[in-house]
């Protein structure tokens, strides 16, 4: 297998082509609003979300809720749902601040082939509460790991993948006639890109810069 040198007694070991190319992963994984809207290919996409939900969570519990939403009439409601909830967000900034957010393209709606609400089940019994009394929100953390995995996946695959969080989230539970006790995570538009680029979009327009490793960590 590519990138792989051989088999150990604790697993696969990969050589540094594969470090490499997966350090260009991370690089190159951006997050996307203007998708091609010609489909994207279905096994592909059904792999992802297979090896995406393999993923850890706490206490195994896998409290993944996925709603892939094909259906025109609730696409346009959780469209109509992001444009009330960014009139409101515009309306926090000021002066210079807003004009640059109101030129932001914040959701891919309009044009991703294939949307996927992810909400977390905070009420799931699998994995029987293991870790999760202590830290329930540890339900909410398994689901954004498997989510970032699934980014990943897509981009390995040419494939775009835009999160959109600007969003009423008791709305589109409603509008998606999900059950009460599921929890809004994030809604992923999925397709391929217009563009690529190794420099978010929001660096690129002077929203907000990178920052180092060194004003995160902490030593102690
Ligand atoms: C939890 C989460 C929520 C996000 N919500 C939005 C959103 O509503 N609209 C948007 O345009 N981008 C959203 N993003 C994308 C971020 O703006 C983006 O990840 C960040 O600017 C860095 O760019 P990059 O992902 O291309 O590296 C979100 C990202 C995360 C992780």
């Amino acid at each position: 297998m590519t990138g792989m040198k051989n088999q150990s007694k604790s697993g696969p070991v990969w050589d540094q082509n594969f470090h490499d190319d997966f350090a260009r992963l991370l690089q190159w994984r951006r997050d996307v609003r203007r998708f091609d809207t010609r489909p994207i290919d279905e096994d592909i996409l059904i792999d992802c979300l297979r090896l995406a939900v393999i993923g850890p969570s706490v206490g195994n519990a896998q409290p993944w809720r996925l709603v892939r939403v094909r259906n025109e009439a609730r696409r346009q409601k959780i469209y109509d749902n992001f444009k009330r909830a960014n009139a409101d967000e515009l309306a926090c900034y000021e002066g210079e601040q807003r004009m640059t957010y109101g030129a932001l393209k914040l959701a891919g709606l309009d044009d991703a082939p294939v949307q996927i609400s992810v909400f977390v089940d905070n009420t799931t019994t699998v994995g029987h509460g293991l870790g999760a009394r202590t830290m329930p929100e540890a339900l909410a953390y398994s689901v954004v790991g498997m989510m970032n995995s699934l980014w990943l996946l897509l981009r390995s695959h040419g494939i775009g993948l835009g999160w959109v969080s600007i969003l009423t989230p008791d709305d589109l539970g409603r509008d998606l006639d999900v059950p009460d006790n599921w929890t809004f995570v994030g809604h992923l538009c999925i397709g391929y890109p217009m563009q690529t680029s190794v420099t978010p979009e929001l660096v690129a327009c002077g929203w907000q810069d990178r920052l180092d490793l060194e004003d995160f960590l902490l030593e102690r």
